[in-house]
Order: structure tokens, then sequence, then C-alpha cells
């Protein structure tokens, strides 16, 4: 029987359906080349979706275009999109000094080998280019009018599905590896590390021939030895197994490793010292994710190589489910959290504890909302033939079931685990980072003659007082002080001043387009912006911050000023002190274990959890589909939620009703009283 789960993941993770057809290209189809379902015998049912994220908003989309009768309930009031999330000027919101500026809260960077959203970008328009994940030199590339090259999968079939249209004159910039590494007191640029790691790792105290490695080779190199498994290397380059071998192998990956934690498959299956292990899981990115499941970070690295191409959407990424609500205004019930869901399952008899609106003869759902805003108002019910949740397992564990699910789904409510994710991003007023050490010269000399001198002895600076005529009272700090009516406050300044600075304030100009550094200070991850923004006064905004797991919690534990003064000094430790000149204070932070709608991160097994559960996870429970990224095994990517959503919607549209319902009949809520529906 295990060996029968291992094999049916390894079809779920591969996307084989039935026959061995390829279900990614099934979706592409689907979404991108038609947009229609295909056909039915049941044309016309009354289908409640939960959850306007990118899942919902899709599978809403399609059936609406299907004919059929859609609600989608959203219990956030303000927007949708859930998980993608821009932060950004809007009517009542101007998050950054300068409206033009806006930043990612959640989803970035679209990989090349996610062809479902990248085509469903380009099918609405949006745009894309790309996402520097290691910073360019500008001055190479084919430039923003050269259009991009098109969308294309390449499947186990053999076959080769395509997007657009072909781009000869697209060049991709050189990459140039001048963003920083820095962990246990050194610094060196990512370029440096690549051919001499020995400085950084020595910091780890790694020895012998781990001392010469680069994190990223023994991370590859500890798990070359399973990609034997389904694929063989052919004139040194990796070529899938045959069909049934390839599956297979997988399967037995799978059978042998899912019950490992990343940090135990390093130590007890590839050898690594501890050191490695530290040294691998501080530069990338693995520390926080040591004890979740192999699985995880094998999959994200597996097909994944370093030179992955990465895109974003100009203006960002909330354009992508807001050209999808266009569509749904009429669908989409803003501020209606689901709190109780009640369905009819014909094998069951009917549950006593119902509110009698589902049964053989009525409908086959009925959700309960209450409403965001307006607590005071009666609770309202929503019946319908069909319903797709797709809110996260973690926001389900507190809605009331009934009758209860199968027991494996329950346990997949309760356990699944989601891991934490928190960003800081901090705006600044002119774009530092691309600065050169001239660059440099000429702002703080323009700011303040004797400026630059006095960042120059920085380390001096801490004891000797400088003075800056031009300058009004330096000695309260110079935050802010290239920035006209900053937003500093004098909280900032308090806390700022309290923390003592470490190390010599001066660092080299980083001079870098994109891509980001890494560090063992709390900030862990920064990132650049990969291109300015138009209509910008010329500044920017830095993820200054972007951790997981207990990393992330160290954040959520700190008040948003204080996540900012800590998220700057931290920066300022790679960069020198003299940033702090350019900051606006303004900056943005989003916690994903505390958003209200989101609860967490994204879906992340801890080991074991896929064999345990994850055939169950999608599984419907009667009329009751289930979609959303923890429902994919592209877990953390938009690329999963829309494989869900594609899913469900077609299981949806071919399913019959569950009941013997004649005809659509008026909604009542729950206080008795009809309510409007659009009659069917
Ligand atoms: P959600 O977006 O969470 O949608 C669920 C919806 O349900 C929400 O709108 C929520 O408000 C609503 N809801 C919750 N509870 C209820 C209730 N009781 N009743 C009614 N409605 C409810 N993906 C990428 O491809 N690239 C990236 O770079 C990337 N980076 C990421 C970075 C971070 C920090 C995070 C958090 C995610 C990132 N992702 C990335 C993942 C991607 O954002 C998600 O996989 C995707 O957006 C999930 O979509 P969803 O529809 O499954 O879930
Ligand atoms: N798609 C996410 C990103 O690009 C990956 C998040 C993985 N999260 C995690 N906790 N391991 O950043």
């Amino acid at each position: 029987a295990r060996w029968q789960t291992c094999l049916r993941l390894a079809r779920e993770l591969l996307l084989v359906g039935p026959d061995g057809k390829d279900l990614k290209l099934e979706y592409l189809h689907t979404l991108i080349d038609t947009g229609h379902l295909g056909p039915t015998r049941h044309p016309r049912k009354k289908i409640l979706v939960i959850g306007a994220g990118i899942t919902g908003l899709v599978a809403g989309r399609l059936l609406k275009d299907a004919g059929h009768d859609v609600t989608i309930l959203e219990a956030n009031a303000n927007r949708v999109g859930g998980r993608i999330k821009t932060f950004r000027t809007t009517k009542h919101h101007q998050p950054f000094a300068d409206p033009a500026q806006y930043a990612e809260a959640g989803a970035m960077r679209l990989p090349d080998f996610h062809p479902l959203v990248l085509a469903l970008v380009d099918k609405l328009g949006l745009g894309r280019r790309q996402f520097y994940n290691v910073d360019i030199d500008p001055r190479t590339g084919s430039g923003p009018d050269v259009p991009v090259p098109p969308v294309t999968y390449t499947s186990f079939t053999g076959r080769t599905w395509t997007y657009g249209d072909d781009s000869p004159d697209f060049r991709e910039p050189d990459k140039r590896g001048n963003s920083w590494i820095r962990s246990n007191r050194v610094q060196v640029r990512r370029a440096e590390y690549a051919t001499g790691p020995e400085r950084i790792n020595e910091g780890f105290h790694l020895t012998d021939d781990e001392v010469r490695a680069p994190a990223v080779k023994m991370v590859d190199e500890a798990l070359e030895s399973l990609r034997d498994y389904y694929s063989d290397v052919v004139d040194g380059k990796r070529v899938n197994k045959p069909f049934d071998e390839w599956v297979e192998g997988w399967a037995r990956v799978i059978r042998d490793f899912d019950g490992y934690s990343m940090g135990a498959f390093l130590r007890d299956h590839a050898g690594l010292s501890d050191e490695a292990i530290e040294a691998v899981g501080t530069l990338e990115n693995m520390s926080s994710r040591l004890h979740l499941s192999f699985f995880h970070s094998f999959l994200s690295r597996s097909d994944i190589n370093p030179a992955v191409r990465y895109w974003e959407i100009p203006g960002g990424s909330w354009r992508l489910p807001h050209a999808l609500y266009q569509g749904l205004r009429d669908e989409v019930q803003l501020g209606r959290r689901m709190i109780r869901l009640e369905y009819h399952d014909p094998s069951r008899d009917t549950d006593p504890e119902g509110t009698g609106a589902v049964g053989p003869d009525g409908w086959g759902v009925a959700v309960q909302t209450v409403d965001e805003d307006d607590p005071k108002e009666l609770p309202r019910l929503w019946t319908a033939d069909l319903a797709i949740v797709t809110i996260p397992f973690s926001a389900l564990r507190f809605v009331e079931i009934v009758p209860s699910m199968s027991y494996k789904k329950r346990r997949a409510v309760i356990e699944t685990h989601y891991d934490q994710a928190t960003k800081v991003l901090l705006e600044f007023s002119h774009r530092w980072w691309e600065f050169t050490e001239d660059d440099w010269r000429d702002a703080l000399e323009g700011i303040a003659p004797g400026l630059y001198e006095y960042y120059r002895r920085g380390h001096e600076a801490d004891t000797e007082s400088v003075s800056v005529p031009s300058l009004p009272q330096p000695e309260a700090g110079l935050l802010g002080a290239a920035v006209k009516d900053s937003g500093v406050t004098e909280e900032m300044r308090q806390i700022d001043n309290s923390l003592p600075l470490r190390g010599p304030a001066l660092r080299p100009a980083t001079h870098c387009f994109g891509g980001g550094s890494a560090t063992d200070n709390p900030n862990r991850f920064m990132y650049y912006p990969s291109h300015p923004i138009e209509d910008s006064t010329g500044g920017g905004v830095v993820l200054a911050s972007y951790s997981w797991s207990d990393d992330a919690a160290r954040w959520d534990s700190m008040p948003k000023t204080e996540r900012y003064v800590y998220a700057l000094r931290n920066l300022q430790a790679l960069h020198g002190r003299r940033i702090e000149v350019f900051f606006t204070g303004r900056g943005a932070t989003q916690s994903w274990t505390r958003d209200p709608y989101a609860f967490g991160e994204a879906a992340i097994y801890t080991a074991h959890q896929m064999t345990s559960f994850h055939l169950d996870v999608s599984r419907p429970e009667g009329p009751v589909h289930f979609a959303g990224e923890h429902t994919s095994l592209k877990h953390a990517w938009i690329e999963g939620a829309l494989e869900s959503a594609v899913r469900a919607a077609l299981a949806v549209h071919q399913a019959p009703p569950v009941t013997d319902r004649e005809g659509p009949g008026p909604d009542q809520d729950a206080s008795g009283a009809d309510r409007k529906w659009e009659s069917s």
C-alpha cells in the first residue's frame, strides 16, 4: 500500500494523468488556449467559490465563462488577491513618500518553468519583464524595447507547447554578482564567493575539502545521487529516464526520503558536517527550513538550476488578480467570511445538526458567512449545488464543517504545516545600491560639504563628533538627512540612537542592479529592485529583510517602527552607515503568520506529511471540492495555485449536482428572510 501511495504521489507531482496524459498540457489548453472547460452534461449549476485569491478568481472565471451561476465569497472587505498583495498607493492609502513607489508583500518572482502563470500574465496583456534574482550588468541585454521570449513548456510526452511569438533579438543581461554575502563578520561579493569561498567558509569553521566548496555546490552534490533515481547523465546533461522508469524513480525517491527533514538528509544521508550544514543553511536560505521536509527544499532545487530566469509584472503583482477581478465584479462578494460549511453527502445520512438547507431534495452546500465590516449584520446563508473551497487549511481550521469530513482530510486540515514569512521594506529617496564610489561622493557632498568624509571616517566618527556645518544638529542623527520632508519620526530617532553600531560604518559602494544579498544578521535576505519605477522621483524600495520560518518569527514579535529601524540597522551593516541619509522614514512590513486572511505564508510539509495525507488533501467531500496552493505539490508558488484552480474547475464543471433539487429556488439568510440572488 505504501508503494502504491508513493506511485500515486509521483504521478501527482509530475502531473501524469490517466493513460499517461500530461495534465499540465490539459491545464494550459483549458486556461490559456481556449479559456473553456469543454463539454459537460451539467452545464448550469450554482457554484460557490470560497476565497478570492488567485485560485478562487481563476476557478470562478472559468466556471462563469462556462455558463454556471458563480458566487465567490471573500473574507477580506478591501481587496482580492490574497497572498498576492502589493503595497501601493490607492485612494485611501499611500505607503511610501513617493506615490509612484510600490513593493511586494507576497509573491514577487515568476520562474521560467511556470508556464501557466507566465502565459496567463501574457494573455491578460499585463506585460512582463525580468526579475533579477542575481544582480546584472545594466549595459548588457537587449533592453526594454525588445519583446520578451514566448512561454514554452516541454512535456514528458515530447510535445512542446508555446504561447507568444519568437523574439530572436531578446538577450538577457549578463550577471554580475556585485551583491553581498556577509556572515560571521566576513563580507565578500557574490562573484568573489563563487570563485573563492574560503574566507566565508572559514567563518563557519569549515575545513578540508568543504572549505573550498561554495555552498550551492555542497547542496547540489548532496542531492546529485537522488537524481539518478529518475534521470541519467547523457553528454554531461541530465535526461529523464524512459516514462515508466522516470515515474517509478520519483516514487522511489518519495518512498526513501519523504521521512527525512532537510537537516537530517544533509547530515545522515549526504554526510555533511554540522558546520557545512550551517554554511549551506545560512547562504542557501535553508537554516530556517532544515527541520521541514526534505522534499520541500529538494523540489525547489531539483529542476531549478541556478541559471533560472525569473519574471515580474510591471506595476506590481496585484495587477494579476485585479485583471481577473474585472470580469467578476458581480460574482465576488467582499467582506464575507465563511464560518460554517454544511454539505450533503449522498452516501451519508442528513446531519441532524444541519440548517435544513441541504439534503437530498435541497441544496448540495450551504455556507454561512459573517460580515467583516459590520459585525452587527446577521450572518448570511449562501446555497449552491457544489462548492470549491480555496482558503488555506490553516484558515479552514476555524470553520465549522457539518457533517465532519473524512478522517484523513480532517487530519490534513489539523496538521498541514504552514511556514512563516516576513518582509520588511524600506523606501529611499535615492538608489544608493546602484551608486559607484564617485556617485556617493557627489551625492553626499551635494547634501553637505564634508559629509562624504564624515562617513568615510565613520569608525572614528562614532567616538569623535565630526561637525557637518550645513546640517542642522547632526548630533541628533542623520536619519533621512537628505530627504525633503522625511517621514522619520521622533520614535525612530530614539530607537536608532539607542542602538550601538556594530562594526565599522564604511562599506564599499555596492553598485548593484537588481539581485540580492544574504547575511546571517536578522535581515537574512535583502533584494534590490530590478528596475526603476516609472514616474517615480528617482528613489526606490528595498526589500531590506525577507525571511522564513524561525527567522521570520523573530520579526513578528516587533511592532512596525522597531522593525523598520532594526531592518535599516542590519542593512547598514552590509552597506555602510551612510545609506541612512536617504531613508524617507517610510516603510511597509508584512508578517504572513499574523495576517488574518492568510494564517501563514504557505503550506510547507514537515517530514512524512506528503505520504501521510497529501493524496487526501484535494479529494472532494461530496459536493465540496478543494483547491489552492496547498492542494498542489508546488507549495508557495502561484503556479501550484493555478494548477489546482483548473483541476477543480474542470471537476466541478463535469460533476452532476449531488441532490435532486429541481432548478434553483430562492435563497434564505440565516434569519429566514429572502435574500437577493441572481436568478438562474
Ligand atoms: P490565497 O491567496 O491565500 O487566497 C485565499 C483567499 O481566501 C484570500 O483572499 C483570503 O482572504 C480568503 N479567505 C481566507 N479565509 C476565508 C474565509 N473564512 N472565508 C472567505 N474567504 C477567506 N508565488 C510565486 O509564484 N512567486 C513568488 O515570488 C512568491 N512569493 C511569495 C512570497 C510570500 C511572502 C508569500 C506569502 C507567498 C509567495 N508566493 C509566491 C506564493 C503565492 O503568493 C501563493 O501560492 C498564492 O498566491 C496562493 O493563492 P491561493 O488562492 O491558493 O491562496
Ligand atoms: N515562492 C516563494 C518565493 O519565491 C518561495 C517561498 C518558499 N517558502 C518557504 N518558507 N520555504 O520566495
